[in-house]
């Protein structure tokens, strides 16, 4: 097992690629900490580990809210007493252009998606510290590539790779790895929800596929698989890297929007 007995804060956990996430760590002997805003959600996802026979821990917390933050740690560490590896997979999705977001749907986007990461890595860094952990972020393609109708997203995910190269730096000394990972399209609700957005919401799933050379979108299991890597022992000299889990997105047929 790649990551027996590690303790993994994985935030938005309680769905999508953060639960199949959660499930790949846990079948690697990862004891999970399942965080999401959704505490239902997260409650399932606990569930399902323990229905595999792992470990799971499933705390309500607001990524955006530094009390919440605060207190999953507090809550992790009591259970846990350690944390090795921090997954910030938490984020929202505006899908929208700047001139028709509205100033606070931006400012909350802002706030989950890349304050999220600076507040739980600021407040899970101390610990990380003590057992030399690492940090995984979630950015994407859209980091790189952008797509219409998401705009503040896209600077989020593009200042996530930003980051994740700076704490690379900072923490290195420290034997701290920090490390992103950018999708392409995944069968998971981000996605879901940009297709429900487009005019033709069928003929944009439809084809969405077509984007990537693989001629399909990913599952959420496969970008779990590249978290789990990234967080084991098998990525030691891996850190500030970008790692593209997309099936050879931009390599197929140009959008049909
Ligand atoms: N689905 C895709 O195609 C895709 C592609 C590239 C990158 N990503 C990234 O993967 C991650 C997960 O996306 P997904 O499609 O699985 O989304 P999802 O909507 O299925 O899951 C996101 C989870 O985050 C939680 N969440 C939202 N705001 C939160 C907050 N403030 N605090 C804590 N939890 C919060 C939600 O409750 C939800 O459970 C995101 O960072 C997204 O940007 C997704």
């Amino acid at each position: 097992m790649k990551l027996q007995n590690r303790v993994a804060v994985i935030t938005g956990a309680g769905a999508g690629i953060g639960r199949f996430s959660a499930l790949e760590f846990a079948k690697e002997g990862a004891l999970v900490v399942v965080a999401d805003i959704n505490h239902i959600g997260a409650l399932q996802t606990a569930g399902l580990i323990e229905a595999q026979g792992g470990t799971a821990l499933a705390i309500g917390a607001d990524v955006a809210d530094p009390a919440s933050v605060e207190r999953l740690v507090d809550l992790t560490l009591r259970r846990f007493g350690q944390v090795n590896v921090l997954f910030n997979n938490a984020a929202v999705q505006v899908n929208k252009t700047v001139e028709d977001t509205t100033f606070e749907e931006w400012n909350r986007e802002i706030a989950v998606n890349l304050g999220g990461v600076f507040l739980c890595s600021k407040y899970f860094l101390p610990e990380l510290r003590k057992t030399r952990g690492c940090i995984v972020n979630m950015s994407s393609v859209n980091g790189f590539f952008v797509e219409p109708f998401c705009a503040g997203y896209c600077a989020t995910k593009a200042a996530i790779i930003g980051l994740t190269k700076a704490m690379a730096i900072d923490h290195g000394k420290e034997g701290i790895r920090v490390n992103c990972i950018c999708p392409g399209y995944i069968d998971a609700g981000l996605a879901e929800g940009y297709f429900l957005a487009q005019p033709d919401p069928d003929a944009a799933r439809a084809s969405a596929g077509k984007l990537h050379a693989l001629w399909r979108i990913g599952r959420p299991e496969e970008v779990g698989r590249a978290a789990v890597f990234l967080a084991s022992d098998a990525a030691s000299f891996v850190t500030g890297a970008s790692l593209v889990v997309d099936g050879g997105f931009g390599s197929g047929l140009p959008p049909a929007l």
